[in-house]
This record gives C-alpha cells, sequence and structure tokens, in this order.
C-alpha cells in the first residue's frame, strides 16, 4: 500500500494544496497537512488554479468559522462551498442553488423540510430494508477472484439507498450514479467540451427529475424526498433551478460520501490489518469503528465559506470577499485532537469528534442514515467473517473537494 513519505518539498508560502493534481497522487496531501498544521491553523496561498484562498487546518478554528455563518457564508451567489469559483466565462450557465450553498433564513425553511426523512423514526423504518439489500449484495460477491469494490460493493449499496429514498424507479437506478459524478466531475469542468457534455447529463437528470415532479404533483404526499418537497410550504413554489440544485444535493450528498467511505473500509482492513481483526472479533466496537471509519476517510475533504465583512481568524485578517477552505481532512488529523490521526483505529475514544459532517447550522443532514448504511455493512461483514484483500492501488477521483476512489482491486476470502 502507499506510504505517507511526501515527495517533493513545497515551501509552504508557494503551497496550493487544491491543487487536485496533488490528491490523484495523494503520497503529499498528508504530510504537507501536517507542515501546514505545525506552522499555524491558517494560511494564505496568493495563486492557485482557484484563485487566492485562506487554507484553515486545525480543528478547532473550523470550528470557529463554522459557527459563525453569518460572517463565512455558504451561500451560492457568494461563491459556494468548493474551492472552485464559477468561471467568468461561464457565467451564463445554469444556476444550481442548494440549501447547502445558502445561508438564514433561507436555508432554515429548506433544510426543515427534508429533515423528516432523517429522523431515528425513520432510520429504524428504513433499518430492515438496508440490511436485506447489503445481505443480498454480499451474498453475491465472487470469492477468491479479483473484482472492483467501489462499483460492486459502494455504488451498488449507495444508488440503492438513494432509489429508496426518491422512490426511484429502480431499473433506473445507475442514472444517479452517473448524475452525481457529472455535478461533481471537476476534471471536466475545467474543460469547455467536457464540460459542455457534463451539462448534458445534469439536463438529462433535469428532464428526468422535472417528469417525476409532475407524476407525484397530483398524488397524495408519501414518504419519498421527491413528494416531501412537493407538498412543502418551504420549497413547493421553488423554481426549476433551486428544484434542481437540491436533488442533486441529495444525490450527491447520499452518494459520493457514503460510497467513499464504504470503499475506505476495503482500504483499512488492508492497511491495517490487526485492527480490523479486534473489531471483528468484537462486535460492540463497530459503532465506533464507523465513525472510525468516517473520520479516516473524511469523504468531503473541504467545505469553503466567503467572508461577507473584514474578520479574523486566529490572529489573520481575513477581508470581505475573500474564500476560506476549511480542510477537514486536516481537523481529522490534528495531532491535538487525533494522536496518530493517520491510523485507523476502531479503540479511539473520541472518533465521533471529527468534522467529516461539518459543524454548525449546516451539519449533514443525512449524517444518521449514513452511519446506519456503513454500521450494517460491516455488521454483515463481520457475521459472514468476510474479509478483503486490497490486490492494487486505488485509483482516486481528480478533485481536493471529493476525497475518493474510482476503483479498488480486491479479492473477498471468508473464515
Ligand atoms: C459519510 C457520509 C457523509 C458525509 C461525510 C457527509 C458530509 C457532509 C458535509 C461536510 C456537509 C456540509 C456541512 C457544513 O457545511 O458544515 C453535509 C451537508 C449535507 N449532507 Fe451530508 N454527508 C454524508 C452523507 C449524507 C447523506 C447519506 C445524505 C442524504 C441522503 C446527505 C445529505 C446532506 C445534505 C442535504 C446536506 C446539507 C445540509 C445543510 O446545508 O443544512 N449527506 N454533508
Amino acid at each position: 500500500m502507499a506510504t505517507l513519505a511526501r515527495t517533493a518539498d513545497l515551501p509552504l508560502e508557494v503551497l496550493d494544496i487544491g491543487n487536485p493534481h496533488l490528491w490523484t497522487d495523494y503520497t503529499n496531501v498528508l504530510p504537507y497537512f501536517a507542515q501546514l498544521r505545525a506552522a499555524g491553523p491558517v494560511h494564505y496561498c496568493p495563486e492557485s488554479i482557484y484563485g487566492p484562498y485562506w487554507s484553515v487546518v486545525t480543528h478547532q478554528h473550523i470550528m470557529e468559522v463554522e459557527g459563525r455563518p453569518d460572517i463565512f457564508s455558504s451561500s451560492w451567489d457568494k461563491g459556494g462551498i468548493t474551492i472552485a469559483d464559477r468561471p467568468e466565462d461561464r457565467l451564463e450557465e445554469p444556476e444550481l442553488p442548494m440549501f447547502i450553498a445558502m445561508d438564514r433564513p433561507q436555508h432554515t425553511g429548506q433544510r426543515r423540510t427534508v429533515s423528516p426523512a432523517f429522523t431515528p423514526a425513520e432510520m429504524a423504518r428504513q433499518n430492515q430494508d438496508i440490511r436485506r439489500r447489503t445481505t443480498e449484495l454480499l451474498d453475491s460477491l465472487p470469492e477468491g477472484e479479483t473484482f472492483d469494490w467501489v462499483d460492486k460493493v459502494s455504488i451498488e449499496l449507495t444508488t440503492g439507498m438513494l432509489a429508496i429514498l426518491f422512490d426511484f424507479p429502480w431499473e433506473d437506478r445507475r442514472l444517479l450514479t452517473k448524475w452525481s459524478d457529472a455535478a461533481v466531475d471537476f476534471e471536466s469542468i475545467e474543460d469547455p467540451e467536457k464540460n459542455k457534455a457534463r451539462w448534458e447529463i445534469l439536463f438529462e437528470m433535469a428532464g428526468y427529475f422535472t417528469n417525476l415532479w409532475a407524476e407525484r404533483a397530483n398524488k397524495e404526499p408519501r414518504p419519498d424526498l421527491i413528494s416531501m418537497m412537493i407538498h412543502s410550504d418551504a420549497t413547493k413554489n421553488m423554481t426549476p433551478q433551486e428544484y434542481m440544485g437540491n436533488l442533486v444535493l441529495l444525490i450527491v450528498g447520499g452518494n459520493d460520501t457514503t460510497r467513499n467511505t464504504m470503499t475506505g473500509s476495503a482500504m483499512v482492513q488492508s492497511l491495517y490489518p490487526e485492527n480490523w481483526s479486534k473489531m471483528m472479533a468484537d462486535p460492540s466496537l463497530i459503532s465506533n469503528g464507523v465513525s472510525e471509519l468516517i473520520r479516516w476517510q473524511t469523504p468531503l475533504a473541504h467545505m469553503r465559506r466567503t467572508a461577507l465583512v473584514d474578520s479574523e481568524v486566529a490572529g489573520r485578517t481575513i477581508r470581505a470577499g475573500e474564500k476560506l477552505i476549511m480542510w477537514y481532512l486536516s481537523a481529522n488529523r490534528d495531532e491535538s485532537i487525533f494522536p496518530d490521526g493517520n491510523v485507523w483505529n476502531p479503540l479511539r475514544e473520541n472518533a465521533r469528534r471529527h468534522l467529516s459532517f461539518g459543524f454548525g447550522i449546516h451539519r449533514c443532514v443525512g449524517a444518521r442514515l449514513a452511519e446506519l448504511q456503513l454500521g450494517i455493512l460491516l455488521e454483515e461483514m463481520q457475521k459472514r467473517k468476510m474479509r478483503v484483500e486490497v490486490m492494487g492501488p486505488p485509483t482516486r477521483v481528480y478533485s481536493s473537494f471529493v476525497h475518493g476512489y474510482r476503483s479498488l482491486p480486491v479479492v473477498m476470502r471468508r473464515g
């Protein structure tokens, strides 16, 4: 497996940790973050493909920024939630406003609309179905031959979950994967031709969902997310763009993140076999093991905020209009909170303090659902005495936002 040794030295003043090229190779990323943390909580990068930005790299200071949403905005019209700005020459492209990229008060109403789909009671209702789908999938996996864990397990389970949440036609569920991948395809966003093709895919999604919307608008309310949005006061008068934006949010939120954590579960079995064996020997560790997995993977490496007024973070002056990147991946390796943080350890006492779900008013709505799906996957693997061996290096996503994998060759064994 890849070591964490740094392969190149760059002075911190010119280090552009957001450059996606660093993230496909990856050997550099974690050591650079350690260097940044040692040098201070907040750093300025004057020049990058995404323009100038501030990096916030410590646990304490990310919580501080997230705790001041009236100063540090998430709003799409200020720049949104990722490091990439909307390029000047593409301002005519359709905008997809979603409530993760809105400030109060608009954010509050729209968030409230979908929250009922994620209550503990709803989770209890979903439990049996998730377990059934997980066990069927695990029992269908080939034994002793190489297959791609991302495609066969992570994508299949998370896409199936979304199809259920939306009550989406089951036979078309892989469209959800295609759309989710297109929405966060940072590589295509950089190339005008590829970006055009990317928008074609998003328009296909828009057409499909518009039909589903029309179909359900005249029916009685049901507990699926589309019906909930149609019948709620806060969302029923949304513009088509807002409607589409929020669907993309739920698809990407629910798909990529849990998918990449599931792939992380295969990675840690190979990287930390002894720690994995401890959890398999004692299923009461699974719940904490899941939190630790979400910490270790940190499937969204960052969220971005834009300063609305001049302010200070850790003694540095941030000017109105400047962007701050809150590196969750770094906060989750912060030595002052998580000693030996590069290691996945299901016995870590404070694993739940991770910031992978963010913090404050935007903290992930789907956190419980993600934990439920991951917990069931690990429990069912434990019952089956399944073990996954990684057969080669993963192919990583070209992005400093989605921290994940395109493919991971594995062999599965039992006993
Ligand atoms: C391991 C899995 C997941 C991770 C790591 C994750 C991470 C995040 C993060 C970092 C945020 C933004 C927090 C902030 O700005 O402070 C967020 C928000 C959100 N997530 Fe998740 N997420 C996961 C799973 C899910 C699932 C399964 C769903 C739904 C099906 C979901 C739906 C959302 C939504 C709707 C928001 C917006 C909340 C708001 O702005 O108020 N997420 N998530």
